[in-house]
């Protein structure tokens, strides 16, 4: 695989294979990297651009951490002190960096299909989708899989419900598009205008309350509302929002032992209350973790010989 761009075109193959080499690589930060510290060297020489568009904590990180354990040259891209203030192209600055010498641009930004695009410019370097607009977050749906994976020891259907802004969502997307292939039942709970048109034809179940759409599931996958996407009001009030799609305690007995997730960044007391971000049932820093492996696992496939 040269690109990675999104789930929607990948079999289901592909998307286990990614989550088996995951757990491999989780399994040595835990171990052997956890006792000697002492990083691989799979991709030494190789060099990688963070080229972030859009602000990031978890994904960033995670990939700047994964490409140094792999031995590769990690560089990052500060869109504030870049030549884009001075009016820069997107295409301009892939080439340009390009020509530096990156063999692989993991690449975040607010218009959807800017990885393609990128995929389509560069000459030879590789491209890793770490979210375009409200399109694909391939990334994210893997690590998540692969917390699910350790979890329950299974990704075969499951049932799970994606709670919040759907509408603006690409985590959601990567989501919906990976998880129909390996059956599951999926109920997408939000406000009617945060779904996205003929989102029925996904093969998901709609619902607008809360109660309904979590009741014995096995996960409950939060969202953030993403405010920086949207340029109207789709809701009255936050505080009507969190009153009626926030999750609290209590809803957790609706679903007895499901795991909560949330891509993060978590908004505390509007999607969800403080005691289940922090809860026992939450997953949320488990899918952190599980970020640094699943990059591994990504950057090796892209960029490493055979292991
Ligand atoms: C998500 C994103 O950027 O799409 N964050 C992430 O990568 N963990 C979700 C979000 O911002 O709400």
């Amino acid at each position: 695989m040269k690109h990675l761009l999104g789930l929607e075109n990948l079999s289901k193959e592909e998307i286990l294979s990614f989550v088996e080499e995951g757990e491999k690589y989780r399994e040595w930060l835990d171990g052997e990297y956890a006792e000697t510290r002492k990083p691989l060297s799979y991709l030494k020489g190789k060099r990688i651009c963070l080229l972030f568009y859009e602000p990031s904590t978890r994904t960033r990180h995670s990939f700047e951490i994964a490409g140094r354990l792999l031995g590769a040259e990690v560089s990052s891209f500060s869109l504030a002190v870049s030549s884009v203030q001075k009016g820069e192209s997107f295409k301009d600055t892939l080439l340009t960096l390009e020509s530096i010498g990156f063999d692989l641009f993991v690449i975040r930004h607010s218009c959807s299909g800017a990885c393609l695009y990128a995929s389509n410019v560069l000459q030879k370097a590789s491209v890793v989708n770490a979210g375009d607009g409200m399109h694909e977050h391939p990334t994210q749906t893997l690590l998540d899989l692969l917390t699910i994976y350790r979890a329950k020891k299974t990704i075969e259907g499951l049932k799970m419900a994606i709670v919040g802004d759907i509408l603006h969502s690409r985590v959601a997307r990567s989501a919906i598009f990976a998880l129909g292939k390996f059956g599951w039942e999926l109920h997408i709970c939000a406000p009617p205008t945060l779904l996205p048109k003929d989102i029925e034809k996904l093969n998901v179940k709609i619902f607008h309350r809360l109660e309904e759409a979590i009741k014995d599931v096995d996960i409950i996958y939060m969202l953030r509302i993403q405010r920086e996407r949207q340029n109207e009001q789709f809701f009255p009030s936050i505080e009507e929002y969190t009153h009626l799609y926030g999750l609290t305690h209590q809803h957790l007995s609706l679903a007895p032992g499901a795991m909560v997730m949330h891509p993060g960044p978590v908004n505390r007391g509007v999607e969800m209350e403080g005691k289940v971000v922090d809860g026992e049932g939450s997953f949320i820093l488990e899918q952190v973790r599980n970020g640094v492996a699943i990059r591994m696992a990504i950057l090796h496939s892209i960029l490493g010989e055979a292991r």
